[in-house]
């Protein structure tokens, strides 16, 4: 029983009244008079395999008390159903148990909370939900390296281990070889002169400065990969480690960065309802009724620009209250985000150009002298989902608000010769994976969207 045939494949183009095999797991099995039912799935689609077990097979007893949960494989005969409910159903020969379950096994259910879940993340990709949420994931991942692929960007690799906190907010996993228990000091402080590499070193917060020096060279580049910050925020929103797609292309400026990263967001919302079709047709029944109509309105939608000024004075005339009160010069919390995306907007919307005091280093001066050209693609139900911006490409400009905001030099000298020599303007942003997976399905928790979610006091599977 070595060659089996997937039940995606099987459902697409039924080969029917020939002899095949699958294998998956048992989702359900009823016993009745004279036959039984097993649903087998193999998660390559959400719909189960009906296999129909008949009194004459070898084994018909023991194939009956088979639990909810066993990794079986099934020989059989393929045919079209006679009930409705599903087009064809496999007319069992033989079943292989390969590993059966007992009463403890934890997904005996239909149904069992996402909190629940989660207890056992290392089970999720059995239930029907996360088999959907991990394939769109996957297909996601690929509709990606599609997107930029097509428009001749380059995938490169930026260091996972890094010196540099790009976004400067002090969110750097430490990572040393440092003895904890006894470090070698230095004024009483750990000496990372004698770390491993000779200095204090982290898990990348972003790979965009990195990001930057590949775009001065080879024009359009992206990276794709895992992200870290040590963010002891506790939200459905935010994971200590996450996935972030980071363009970066070169004579561009804040306009073209919004142009890419609308023609991105709309291409995969195009693919997901293509090439995710069950699956989204899955989340619109299940999780949010709706989606697909949603998903299809912003794939076809103009995504609305607005400047930070103006996002403020909205949020000034506003009628609801907020935590955080508002004036201009306040960094938008979640709250002021979802308020602008949901009633003010009622769509996708980019805010561009904020107070540089709210923003990172690395933003490109505008001419008013207060603010910065960043960008933020904020949606409803999640808020931001991309921040971005210009860069800057003045050196001496450059080195005043490094300055300014008592970021070593030093440390960052060979990001600054890309402005001292062939500098040019150039633009990029950081798409985060999952809030976008989350955006696309309606999983509504950062958990549910990651296959082993890392968070505060969380990485036990
Ligand atoms: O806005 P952020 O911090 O921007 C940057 O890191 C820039 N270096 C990007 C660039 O211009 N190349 O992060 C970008 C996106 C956010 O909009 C958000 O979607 C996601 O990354 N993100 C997170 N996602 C999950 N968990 C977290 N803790 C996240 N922090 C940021
Ligand atoms: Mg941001």
């Amino acid at each position: 029983m070595s060659k089996y045939q997937r039940v995606l494949s099987l459902l697409k183009n039924p080969p029917l009244g020939t002899g095949i095999t699958v294998k998956g797991w048992v989702r359900s099995i009823r016993v009745g008079k004279g036959v039984a039912f097993i649903a087998v799935n193999d998660g390559s689609c959400v719909t189960s395999l009906q296999v129909v077990l008949d009194p004459g097979m070898p084994g018909y007893e023991e194939a009956c008390k088979i639990g909810t949960g066993s990794a079986v494989g099934v020989e059989g005969v393929l045919a079209a159903s006679p009930a409705a409910g599903q087009p064809v159903e496999l007319r069992a020969e033989r079943v292989t148990v390969y590993g059966g379950v007992d009463e403890s096994y934890p997904l005996q259910k239909k149904h069992h909370s996402f909190e629940f879940l989660r207890s056992i993340a290392h089970l999720r990709p059995r239930a029907n939900t996360f088999g959907a949420v991990f394939r769109v994931r996957s297909a996601l991942s690929f509709a990606i390296h599609r997107f930029f692929r097509e428009r001749g960007f380059v995938y490169v690799h930026t260091p996972i281990i890094t010196a540099n906190d790009c976004e400067g907010a002090g969110e750097l996993f430490r990572v040393t070889t440092l003895d904890l228990a006894d470090p070698p000091r230095i004024e009483g402080k750990p000496d990372f002169g004698r770390d491993f590499f000779g200095q204090a070193t982290g898990l990348a917060v972003s790979g965009q400065l990195e990001g930057e020096l590949l775009a001065c060279g080879l024009s359009s580049i992206y990276t794709f990969g895992p992200t870290f910050r040590a963010e002891n925020s506790n939200t459905a929103r935010h994971a200590a480690e996450f996935w972030m797609v980071e363009p970066e292309t070169a004579f561009a400026d804040l306009a073209d960065d919004a142009d890419l990263a609308e023609d991105f967001i709309r291409y995969l919302c195009r693919f997901a309802l293509e090439e995710c079709a069950e699956d989204m047709a899955f989340f619109d029944k299940q999780i949010e009724p709706g989606l697909i109509h949603r998903i299809g309105a912003l794939a076809d939608s103009e995504f609305v620009r607005m400047d930070y000024t103006e996002a403020i004075a909205k949020l000034e005339k506003a009628s609801v209250s907020f935590q955080y009160p508002v004036s201009w010069g306040l960094d938008l919390q979640t709250e002021h985000e979802r308020y602008l995306t949901e009633k003010v907007v009622g769509g996708p919307m980019f805010v561009l150009n904020y107070p540089k005091e709210i923003k990172a280093f690395y933003m490109r001066q505008n001419d008013d002298g207060r603010t910065v050209a960043a960008m933020d693609l904020l949606v409803p139900k999640v808020g931001e989902i991309i921040g971005g911006s210009q860069r800057e490409e003045r050196l001496d400009l450059l080195q005043a608000r490094m300055e300014q905001m008592g970021i070593d030099q030093a440390g960052l000298s060979w990001y600054l010769d890309s402005r001292r020599w062939g500098t040019c303007p150039h633009a990029g942003f950081g798409l985060g994976f999952e809030r976008l997976i989350m955006y696309l399905t309606g999983m509504e928790n950062i958990r549910d969207v990651i296959p082993f979610p890392r968070t505060p006091g969380h990485a036990e599977f």
